[in-house]
């Protein structure tokens, strides 16, 4: 029998905290938990990630921080999960009120463990170790935010790119069974869901578990895709992140013969020079990543790729730097994200000589930055006058003239606002529009009659 428990999720990270949240959440609630907020709640999960910065910092503030604020309230059970969690294990059991810290693989057993530690105060619970396989997850509430929902396809990731934490936190690569992504994907598009997008930290190299020498009874990424693009009610599929060095010739024919994945691809490309690429251990180099944004819009000519860049890895030049945006301005990406590099005490390149200063590395950002800002704009600019379908997300706010309006996504996964009077639209519909103006980030559209 479980006790009624309010609960506060405070989540930092990538998609897969995000994801991962959304399902602490909903079987939360279907145990009787309630949400409440961070002054009140009965237990406090942080989930947490420690891919740059001081992570350890950041939630020693934090902690201190909702203790802080909870002094007249002792019975509260901190939980401290995911990637800081596995960085820093028992360590963070000192801090008042942690009671739990456990790692993202333990996250099937938490709702369990978490009524165990309510009933009994006293105990103290650390789950770090990594599990064997993909370890399937209760159903709860299936929570997200209509008409999108994301589903995991696997744990961890097998590449250790030199700058990279991840797959110390997360563990090796274990791909989920594909019925199991299937019968999710179903129940999500039960629930609403109109749009899927299958996450992992290397999706492309699904079912390539490098722990079971690479053989494991999954279907390929792109016959997964397939599987997923033909369930009934599904309209848009995506996926986040493939890796390049895995983009088979199937993953890019899919662009071309499955009509519900979308025109829209992130492909994190880190750096430009073959030298960097080298030491950041990518596995392609500057020509092999050329060729394959040249074959994905040979397949799909108007694709909307979006990318990742690291500047100011150690020993990067200016030359190098040059080479980064002579590269992103061939692939003419339409967003992206770019980050300092940041020592990773776990990552070999944290060993590596040649440290860049931090004051170089916020130039070279912002050149990262203002280059991708010409090209946002321009892509932006392009697709003024062009018809697309807008997937409804909700109500956004009143524009320049008053008028009421509501947001969503075109296929290229680009914020669009559109005049239509607050009844007229409902979340998940597809609506065809004209595109009309161009904002910073997002665009404007009137719909089509
Ligand atoms: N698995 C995904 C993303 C992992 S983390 C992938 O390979 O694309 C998200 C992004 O954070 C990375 O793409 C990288 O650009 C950035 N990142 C990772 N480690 C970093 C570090 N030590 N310093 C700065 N940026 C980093
Ligand atoms: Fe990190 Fe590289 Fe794996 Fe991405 S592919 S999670 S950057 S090790
Ligand atoms: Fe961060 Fe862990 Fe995701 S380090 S980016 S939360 S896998």
């Amino acid at each position: 029998m479980s006790m009624p428990f309010t609960f506060h999720i405070l989540t930092f990270g990538c998609q897969m905290n995000v994801n991962d949240s959304l399902w602490l959440a909903g079987v939360l609630s279907a145990r009787g938990g309630k949400e409440a907020d961070v002054g009140t709640a009965d237990v406090i999960c942080l989930n947490t990630c420690s891919v740059r910065e001081k992570p350890e910092i950041r939630v020693k503030n934090m902690l201190s921080q909702i203790c802080g604020s909870r002094k007249a309230n002792p019975p509260l059970l901190i939980a401290v999960l995911g990637c800081v969690a596995k960085q820093h294990g028992e360590d963070l059991l000192s801090f008042p009120n942690v009671r739990l810290v456990a790692a993202a693989d333990h996250l099937f057993e938490l709702p369990d463990v978490i009524e165990k530690i309510l009933q009994n105060p006293d105990q103290r619970v650390a789950l770090l170790d990594f599990t064997e396989d993909f370890v399937e997850r209760e159903e709860g509430i299936p929570l997200f935010s209509a008409p999108t929902a994301y589903v995991n396809i696997m744990q961890g990731c097998d590449n250790f790119c030199t700058y990279c934490i991840v797959p110390y936190t997360r563990g090796r690569q274990r791909s989920r069974e594909a019925g199991a992504v299937l019968s999710e994907c179903r129940q999500k598009i039960g629930y609403g869901a109109k749009e899927l997008v299958l996450l992992g930290q290397n999706v492309n190299a699904f079912g390539l578990d490098a722990c079971r020498g690479h053989k494991t009874q999954r279907p390929s990424f792109a016959r997964l895709c397939q599987e997923v693009a033909a369930l009934p009610g599904l309209q848009r599929l995506r996926y986040t992140s493939p890796h390049p060095k895995d983009m088979t010739e199937e993953d890019i024919a899919a662009f071309s013969t499955l009509p519900a994945l979308c025109p829209s691809l992130h492909l994190p490309m880190q750096a430009g020079s073959d030298r960097i690429l080298r030491r950041m251990g990518r596995g392609y180099t500057r020509k092999d990543f050329l060729l394959l944004v040249e074959r994905l819009k040979n397949a799909r000519p108007d694709i909307a790729l979006s990318t990742d860049i690291i500047v100011g890895f150690p020993g990067e030049t200016e030359e190098d730097l040059n080479e980064t945006l002579s590269l992103m301005e061939a692939c003419g990406f339409v967003s992206s994200y770019s980050f300092c590099y940041s020592d990773r005490p776990e990552a070999r390149a944290s060993t590596f000589p040649d440290k860049i200063s931090q004051e170089t590395k916020v130039k070279r950002l912002e050149a990262v930055q203002s280059l991708q800002e010409e090209l946002s704009r321009k892509w932006l600019a392009s697709r003024c006058q062009t018809e697309t379908d807008i997937l409804l997300e909700g109500p956004s706010k009143r524009d320049a003239e008053g008028r009421k309006s509501w947001q969503g996504r075109d296929p290229y996964n680009c914020l669009v606002h559109v005049h239509l009077p607050e009844d007229a639209g409902k979340r998940g519909e597809s609506v065809p529009v004209r595109i009309r103006e161009a904002g910073k980030h997002c665009l404007f559209a009137d719909p089509l009659p």
